[in-house]
């Protein structure tokens, strides 16, 4: 099965309101161990199911803000990560439709995301654990949605938030090496390994290759909180401004998912309601973000507005090779501005106005 989400992730313009299904919440414990806030006795409980422990070294006592800032995105992800695999085990568990196995494929499966759930509640709850030290703001809840019935197209979701992911947390270590606070990076570098670890699984899951690409797709945190906040946060269930990072304005892949392995002109829609008209899309270039090469800048053709939908829609070429640009995740992100010096997908965040479309092939 090849199955691609691009097309199918919600880029919720500013217009629209939660339809779908009932919301997830922490609210009433259903991992059934006090997660988020678990006591000493349930915390032993999801180390013991997640097979290992939070580092039991001392932690820095003081951190720069902007490493602040990367403790609280990772805590932010880690916590929808956990929402996930809860509302999927919940599913599997009361037999919800699309969620429907027989009883020996339905042990195997839950004990894999049973296991997985823990190691990513214990990854949400060191950040926050680490942050409430530092004497920073903790990660509160949100409330969640997932674009996704049947539990193929859950891990089909799982494999591009988790590329997503692999691609932060370099950016994430960087930034660490940067503001000084090197003594998280190795740390860092082992959720790194242990998130690649759950993709391989998932990629075996849905019969691909285990590994997707020599050297995965660079992100940023700008990508990955807009992502999340765009996809899967329940507008207005919780604050998110203390966490010092831009939400970007949506941009939709609007070529119908899954998008061929080929050169072809893609689709894409943004919300035009941000500054009450259709903006001068004239200084505007799309850019996309592949693998650790070079951003690729593409001209916005045919651009249309929609008084209806208060959506403007462009087309772009997506001049995939299979070799140096296309395969894996590809970020499609609208920037505003000279595109010349363009040389790393943090360049691209830094003059992002519309993003990320997210474009996912092999
Ligand atoms: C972080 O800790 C605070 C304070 O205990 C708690 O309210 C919050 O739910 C925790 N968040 C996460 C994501 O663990
Ligand atoms: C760091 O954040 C704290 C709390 O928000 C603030 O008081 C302080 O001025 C910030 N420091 C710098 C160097 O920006
Ligand atoms: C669980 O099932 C509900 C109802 O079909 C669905 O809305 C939700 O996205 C599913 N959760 C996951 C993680 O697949
Ligand atoms: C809104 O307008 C301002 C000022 O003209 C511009 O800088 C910004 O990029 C616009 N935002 C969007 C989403 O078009
Ligand atoms: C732009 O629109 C014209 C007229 O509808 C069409 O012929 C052309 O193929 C379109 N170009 C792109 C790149 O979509």
């Amino acid at each position: 099965m090849h199955v691609s989400f691009a097309a199918s992730l919600i880029g919720l313009s500013c217009l629209s309101t939660l339809t779908s299904a009932v919301p997830f919440s922490f609210a009433n414990d259903p991992t059934g161990e006090g997660y988020p806030t678990p006591n000493a006795q349930q915390l032993v409980q999801i180390e013991t199911q997640a097979h290992g422990s939070i580092p039991n070294g001392p932690s820095p006592s003081s951190v720069s803000n902007d490493t602040v800032t990367s403790l609280q995105l990772i805590a932010f992800n880690e916590i929808f990560e956990t929402a996930f695999f809860t509302s999927a085990i919940e599913n599997i568990t009361n037999n919800v439709e699309g969620y429907v196995f027989n009883e020996a494929e339905k042990d195997g499966i839950l004990a894999d995301l049973t296991t997985i759930r823990a190691q990513e509640e214990l990854h949400t709850l060191f950040a926050n654990t680490s942050l409430i030290a530092l004497g920073a703001t903790p990660v509160q809840t949100c409330e969640f949605m997932f674009p996704v019935t049947t539990l193929a197209d859950a891990i089909s979701l799982a494999t591009v938030f988790t590329d997503i992911v692999l691609g932060t947390l370099p950016a994430i270590q960087q930034l660490l090496a940067v503001s000084g606070d090197a003594a998280l990076i190795p740390g860092i570098g082992s959720v790194i390994g242990q998130e690649g670890e759950q993709n391989g699984g998932y990629r075996t899951f849905l019969d691909k290759i285990p590994s997707a690409l020599p050297f995965l797709t660079a992100g940023t945190r700008e990508f990955a909180f807009s992502a999340l906040n765009q996809n899967f946060i329940v507008p207005g269930s919780c604050a998110t401004d203390y966490i010092d990072l831009p939400v970007f304005e949506p941009l939709t892949v609007m070529t119908m998912a899954p998008i061929a392995a080929q050169a072809q002109t893609l689709a894409f829609e943004f919300p035009m309601c941000a500054n009450g008209s259709a903006p001068d899309t004239s200084l505007y270039s799309l850019v996309y973000v592949n693998q650790q090469n070079l951003p690729v800048v593409e001209p916005l053709q045919n651009v249309t507005a929609s008084e209806s939908t208060d959506m403007m829609q462009f087309t772009a070429a997506f001049p995939y090779d299979g070799v140096t640009f296309g395969n894996g995740l590809t970020y499609a992100l609208v920037v505003a501005g000279p595109t010349d010096g363009l040389t790393s997908a943090s360049d691209v965040a830094d003059i992002t106005v519309y993003g990320p479309g997210l474009i996912s092939i092999n």
